[in-house]
């Protein structure tokens, strides 16, 4: 039987990567059969792992983010959706659900199907869904690997885990997306800053 994906965030330096199943840095596999030490602050010379280099630079795992922004809730005619602005990572794939939500409020049942695939398509866990009448959410689906680090990007967390850290109220459970480049505000959650260094791999 398959053990939950462990991510411990060690202070002020990696995560430790545990029972992954899959695990990739862009097209590359990674080998999950031994713990897996990924560098969240953004200076090891060789990306994605950890070299220590963590010691050297004085990196600082503290979270400088407030958390309080509050929760924003929509309601459809078939679907209800909520964003956790203290989840998000900013990549905007998001954008499609202005239209959506106009549609379904206009009458197009289609349109609620669509918002939910947005919704599960978002990475962080800052966007979830539940549906009006039944109350329930599906079961979040896997992605197609449990830990895929972007190069020049965040960590992508895509089944369910246990990490040392409470998840942002109304965070999907099976997702989440981790800083590795050692800027974000909001650590260990990713807040887009990797877009701002040149040169990130
Ligand atoms: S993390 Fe989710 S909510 Fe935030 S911009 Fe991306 S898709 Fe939208
Ligand atoms: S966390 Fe160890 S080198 Fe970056």
């Amino acid at each position: 039987m398959s053990r939950k994906l462990e991510i411990t965030i060690q202070e002020d330096g990696p995560y430790r990567i545990r029972n992954a199943r899959s695990a990739r840095f862009g097209d590359e596999e990674l080998n999950t059969e031994d713990d897996i030490w990924l560098c969240r602050c953004g200076e090891t010379a060789s990306p994605p792992f950890c070299d220590g280099t963590h010691r050297k630079v004085g990196f600082s795992g503290a979270c400088e983010s407030s958390r309080d922004r509050p929760i924003k809730t929509w309601e459809g005619k078939r679907i209800r959706t909520r964003f956790n602005p203290n989840a998000c990572m900013h990549v905007f794939a998001c954008k499609p659900l202005k239209a959506l939500r106009r549609q379904e409020r206009e009458g197009d049942g289609a349109a609620a199907d669509a918002i939910a695939e947005v919704v599960r398509a978002c990475p962080s866990g800052a966007l979830s869904y539940e549906w009006v009448e039944a109350q329930t959410v599906e079961p979040e689906a896997d992605g197609e690997v449990d830990v895929l680090v972007m190069e020049g990007g965040e960590i992508r967390v895509q089944c369910a885990f246990d990490i040392n850290e409470p998840l942002q109220e109304l965070q999907r459970p099976g997702r989440a997306t981790l800083c590795r480049c050692g800027r974000s505000s909001n650590k260990p959650w990713c807040d887009g800053q990797h877009k701002k260094r040149d040169g990130f791999r």
